[in-house]
């Protein structure tokens, strides 16, 4: 079946609303070839050569990638510390050249930055984007990766959301080699577009694939104790990376404090460019990920992505403090 194995879709439906504040039914949930699918799906479905698409500034390279595959024009908005700024969503709409189709978003321990949009941020977004009838496509890979602070609900929980597209995967609680992720489409009229371009493209997800994410998500002590296990892990991973920022970095750079997911975002002094640091990272055998190909616009190649959750806590000290002196020798 190209909507997917349906034990695991209803799975699907409990999983969303045991955190995201919202049930979807079964009927509402495809299944996908990784989320990344999903984000080449809805490019192809959705949008237009040539529409706009918003996001937040600096973005998911891979929603770029996908955006950018499908012709679009993609215009980033600016954000503070409590997510996008709902005055600058405003402003884009309506000063965009081109019809604006879809307003992407990863809301919680964003990918670059690990920010986490406030639930006000929330509801101030998901009312601008209602006033002007632009659909959200809210990606969340991320949301049961919570170490600190209150679970908040998804954008798709909220009224003012109603036609907001909710996308999850299995790539960051169980295992991204599968390739098995889900897109909540609220009006399932929408799959007869989306439905077919799968079809086109791979028939269904792997039915073998899917059993198996089914089989270990659905023993739910199993899977709890998993979840658990993985959050501990990188809770302690995360503040092993921050301690070790606060102690080795020098002046002039400033980093996020995520209270979840995988990364947090760098900022070095303006006149360091992280693109030529790495460069002389490999010699001292570490690696970030330059900020500069997660900009949409007016890159500041002075920022990089760090992940936190793959070094055991006892090595991140080694590897911060060898960035920091690296950062010393270019300031
Ligand atoms: C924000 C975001 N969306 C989607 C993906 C892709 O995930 P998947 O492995 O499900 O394709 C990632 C992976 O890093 C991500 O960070």
């Amino acid at each position: 079946v190209t909507e997917g194995f349906l034990p695991l879709r209803e799975w699907v439906c409990g999983h969303i609303a045991s955190f995201a504040g919202f049930r979807p039914t079964s009927e509402q949930v495809l299944i996908t070839t990784g989320s990344q699918q999903a984000l080449d799906l809805m490019a192809r479905a959705f949008v237009d050569p040539g529409d706009t698409v918003l996001a937040e500034n600096p973005a998911y390279f891979g929603a770029i990638q996908a955006f950018r595959a499908a012709e679009t024009k993609l215009v980033g908005v600016a954000s503070d510390a409590q997510g996008m700024l709902p005055g600058a969503l405003e402003e884009a709409i309506q000063s965009a050249c081109t019809p604006v189709k879809l307003l992407y978003l990863v809301p919680n321990f964003q990918n670059p930055t690990g920010a986490t949009m406030t639930m006000e941020r929330r509801r101030e977004i998901a009312h601008v984007a209602a006033r002007f009838d632009l659909p959200i496509f809210e990606d969340d890979p991320y949301g049961r990766l919570r170490f600190s602070g209150e679970e908040i609900p998804a954008i798709c929980s909220l009224p003012e959301a109603g036609t907001a597209t909710y996308l999850g995967t299995s790539s960051k609680i169980l295992a991204p080699g599968l390739r098995v992720a889900w897109l909540v489409v609220r009006d399932p009229s929408l799959f007869e577009k989306i439905v077919p371009l799968k079809q086109a493209s791979d028939l269904h997800t792997s039915a073998f694939t899917q059993q198996i994410v089914h089989g270990f998500v659905s023993d739910t002590t199993r899977f709890g104790s998993h979840l658990s296990a993985l959050i501990a892990a990188y809770r302690e991973r995360r503040d092993a990376m921050l301690a070790a920022l606060g102690d080795h970095m020098p002046e002039g750079c400033t980093w996020t404090r995520p209270d979840g997911g995988m990364f947090l975002w760098v900022t070095l002094p303006e006149s360091i460019d992280a693109t030529h640091l790495l460069q002389h990272a490999r010699a001292h055998k570490i690696a970030f990920v330059p900020g500069e190909p997660f900009w949409l616009d007016a890159p500041k190649r002075n920022t990089l992505r760090l992940n936190f959750s793959h070094t055991p806590a006892a090595k991140t000290g080694v590897g911060i403090a060898r960035l920091a002196a690296l950062i010393r020798g270019c300031s």
